[in-house]
C-alpha cells in the first residue's frame, strides 16, 4: 500500500520543499495551503487551516480518495511584528488563529486517521521562538509556545498507539515569510519603541535572509519522520540558535534577557 502524506504550507518555503520530496520518496502527497499548489507529484488541496470546516472537508477528500493517512507534516504558519502595546489586536489574533488554532484544527481533523496507520507520524512545525520571548514578536512567540505545550500534551495522550508526534523548532530559514507577514510600520509606534523596533525588525529580516535553506529543513524533517521513535522536540538550526534553547533555560532570567536583548535591540 502506498503511504499517504499531508503537507501543509505547501505553497511556499519548507512545505513547498517537503511536499515534492515526499512524493519522490514514494508517498502519495496532498499539499495544503490557501493558494493552490502546482508541484510535481503533489495533489493540490486548497484550504485555510484556521477554518475547521474547510479543513475537515479537505481531509475527508484524502480519505475518500485513498482510504488512509499516514503522515502529516504541518508546516503552515505566519509571522508578524509589532510591540505588545501597539500591535493591532486583529493582527496578533490572526497569528494565533493560524499558528495555534490552525494546528489544533489539523490535529482534530487528522488524528482519527493517523491513529489507524501502522506507522503514523505527525510533525508540527513550531519555532525556536516557542522556547523564549523575542522582542516585538510576542504574538508569534506565544503562538509557537502554545503549540509546543499542546504537542507535549498530545504526545502523552497518544502513548501506546502507533502514532509518533514531535514538535519541530527551526531557527531562521531563508523563505518568503518576512515579505508576506504583517510588520507594523515604525512611524505608527511611540517614540520609545521606534529605534529598538527598527533594529530588531531589520535584524530579524537579515537573519531570515541568511538562514538555512527550506530544502535543508525539509530533508532534516524527512529524516526525523523516518525514525522509529520520535523525541518530544527537534531544534533545527545553526549552532548558536540550537544552543540558545539550552542557554535560555540555564541562565538566570535577567542575564538571559540581557544576552537576547543585545542580539535583537
Ligand atoms: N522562515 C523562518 O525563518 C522560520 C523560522 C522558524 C519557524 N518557522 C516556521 O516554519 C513554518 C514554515 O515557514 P516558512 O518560512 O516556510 O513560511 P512561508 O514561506 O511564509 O510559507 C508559509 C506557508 O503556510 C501557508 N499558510 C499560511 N497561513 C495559512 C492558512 N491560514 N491556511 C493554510 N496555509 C497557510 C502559506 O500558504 P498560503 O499563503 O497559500 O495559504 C505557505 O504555504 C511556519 O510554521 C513558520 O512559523 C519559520
Amino acid at each position: 500500500m502506498q503511504p499517504v502524506a499531508l503537507v501543509t504550507g505547501a505553497s511556499s518555503g519548507v512545505g513547498e520543499a517537503l511536499a515534492p520530496l515526499l512524493a519522490q520518496r514514494g508517498y502519495k502527497v496532498y499539499g495544503m495551503s490557501r493558494r493552490e499548489v502546482d508541484l510535481p507529484g503533489v495533489v493540490a488541496l486548497p484550504a485555510d487551516v484556521a477554518d475547521s470546516a474547510a479543513l475537515e472537508a479537505a481531509v475527508a477528500r484524502i480519505i475518500t480518495e485513498t482510504g488512509r493517512l499516514d503522515v502529516v507534516m504541518h508546516c503552515a504558519g505566519i509571522g508578524g511584528a509589532g510591540p505588545v502595546e501597539q500591535m493591532p489586536t486583529e493582527q496578533a489574533k490572526k497569528i494565533i488563529d493560524t499558528n495555534f488554532w490552525g494546528s489544533w484544527n489539523i490535529c482534530q481533523a487528522t488524528l482519527p486517521h493517523l491513529r489507524k496507520s501502522e506507522r503514523g507520524r505527525l510533525l508540527l512545525v513550531g519555532s525556536i521562538a516557542g522556547f523564549m520571548g523575542i522582542p516585538f514578536r510576542s504574538a508569534y512567540c506565544a503562538s509557537k509556545a502554545a503549540l509546543k505545550a499542546m504537542t507535549d500534551s498530545l504526545r502523552m495522550e497518544v502513548q501506546g498507539t502507533d502514532l509518533q508526534v514531535a514538535y519541530i523548532a527551526p531557527g531562521d530559514i531563508a523563505t518568503n515569510s518576512i515579505a508576506t507577514q504583517y510588520r507594523q510600520p515604525v512611524f505608527d509606534l511611540a517614540p520609545i519603541y521606534q529605534a529598538r523596533y527598527k533594529k530588531a525588525d531589520d535584524g530579524m529580516a537579515d537573519n531570515v535572509d541568511h538562514g538555512m535553506t527550506a530544502l535543508y529543513v525539509a530533508e532534516t524533517m524527512y529524516r526525523i519522520m523516518e525514525k522509529e521513535e520520535l523525541k518530544p522536540f527537534y531544534v533545527i538550526g545553526a549552532f548558536v540558535q540550537r544552543a540558545s534553547v539550552k542557554v535560555s533555560r540555564w541562565l538566570p532570567g535577567r542575564l538571559w534577557e540581557k544576552v537576547l536583548g543585545k542580539y535583537y535591540s
